[in-house]
């Protein structure tokens, strides 16, 4: 009892009563701990969780006795299994090696290995640790998740492994290098802006295994802004088309007035197309009344905005007599050489005959 008294680890303690229990240490002797020369055990092992580890005591003849322990617990007496763990299996045992394989080691086998032995009365310990190594692993990350803009989102992604994992937090959609938005667990954006949409990347990584890689997408919704919406010229009888476009999320819905009356496909004319972020008001055949001031409407649940665009009229003759010119002028041009052609071809005709 003296002895342990004396220690600071209570296991150490037990494993000299353990040790008492089978005659290796003769009650008041003092056990010499971590005996540097012998017996012999292995630096420490390190496995990762499911592998087999190797314990290993390199002794000599003058060996008596032999045991492993886990903590304060006998796993193996020489030949003799104490332990009821199936995994703990004998691999040697000769006069110059005593060794024991842990079969598919788990989190909790990790700690203290004692190699114990007697050699000529004297009780010697080795000790050994089992590190045990966890890849690492995301147990719960966030779900995609969509806000309004302005407000406040906070993303969890927690991991396990051994060591334990660093977790950082990457915004894909931007530029490399300059995406690392978190070097924890949790990534807080307090009024969240249109621009910090997008997937966001989680990654937990230990010097065990790749690290595990998870992503959640933020969808921020905004209210309609219009980015387009040009004033355009047509003159009478022409096809004119309107355009109008939106930025938006969700994506706007829109809407068509002349001064308060909605304008609808079918009526007078005209036909509305949506195409994504693009809204056209197309006139078959523009006539007089067509021309003035429209109103393009974007809305989405949280607002709407407008814009104004005029269809206005352009002369005919501008529109069309321009290239017209042109083209009249290299026709005369052409005609003209072929009829200085002509009348050369046909001088010499006359010069023959005669
Ligand atoms: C073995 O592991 C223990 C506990 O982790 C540590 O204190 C000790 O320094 C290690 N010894 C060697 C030789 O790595
Ligand atoms: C070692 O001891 C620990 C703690 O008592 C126990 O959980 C573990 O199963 C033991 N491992 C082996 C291989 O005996
Ligand atoms: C994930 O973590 C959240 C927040 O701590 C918790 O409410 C939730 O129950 C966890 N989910 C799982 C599957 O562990
Ligand atoms: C356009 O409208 C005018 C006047 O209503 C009509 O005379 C003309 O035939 C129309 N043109 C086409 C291509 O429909
Ligand atoms: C059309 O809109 C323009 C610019 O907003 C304005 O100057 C013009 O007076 C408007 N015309 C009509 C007919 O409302
Ligand atoms: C266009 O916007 C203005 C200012 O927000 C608003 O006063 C007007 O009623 C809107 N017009 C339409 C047709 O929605």
């Amino acid at each position: 009892m003296g002895v342990c008294g004396y220690l600071f680890l209570p296991w150490k303690c037990l494993v000299v009563v353990s040790l008492r229990l089978l005659f290796l240490v003769p009650t008041g002797v003092p056990v010499r701990s971590g005996d540097a020369t012998f017996p012999k055990a292995m630096d420490n092992v390190t496995v990762r969780q499911g592998e087999s580890a190797t314990l290993r005591c390199t002794i000599d003849d003058r060996v008596t006795r032999v045991a492993w322990l886990n903590r304060s617990t006998i796993l193996y007496a020489g030949n003799d299994k104490w332990s009821i763990d199936p995994r703990v299996i004998i691999l040697v045992n000769t006069p110059t090696q005593y060794s024991i394989m842990i079969q598919n080691v788990d989190v909790y086998d990790e700690g203290p290995y004692t190699c114990s032995v007697q050699t000529d009365n004297h009780p010697k310990t080795s000790r050994v640790h089992l590190i045990v190594q966890v890849p690492p692993q995301i147990m719960n990350i966030s779900s995609d998740i969509t806000v309004n803009e302005g407000s406040s989102v906070t993303l969890l992604c927690l991991a396990i492994g051994r060591p334990e994992p660093t977790v950082t937090w990457r915004h894909l959609s931007v530029k490399e290098g300059q995406g690392f938005v978190s070097e924890d667990e949790y990534l807080e954006i307090s009024d969240i802006k249109r621009d910090q949409s997008g997937e966001y990347e989680c990654s937990a990584l230990n010097d065990v295994a790749a690290p595990d890689v998870r992503k959640v997408k933020i969808t921020v919704n905004y209210p309609p802004y219009i980015s387009k919406a040009k004033n355009t010229g047509v003159s009478v009888g022409q096809k004119g088309i309107l355009s109008c476009e939106a930025s938006a999320v969700p994506m706007a819905e829109f809407q068509w007035f002349k001064e308060d009356t909605r304008l609808a496909t079918g009526l007078g004319g005209v036909r509305i197309e949506n195409k994504g972020h693009i809204s056209t008001l197309t006139f078959f055949n523009v006539s007089e009344k067509d021309y003035g001031n429209y109103t393009c409407v974007a809305t989405n649940k949280l607002g709407n905005t407008n814009a104004s665009i005029t269809l206005y009229e352009i002369s005919p003759s501008s529109a069309v007599a321009g290239p017209g010119a042109v083209i009249d002028g290299v026709n005369s041009a052409s005609r003209a050489l072929a009829c200085l052609w002509l009348s050369g071809t046909l001088f010499a005709h006359f010069l023959i005959k005669f």
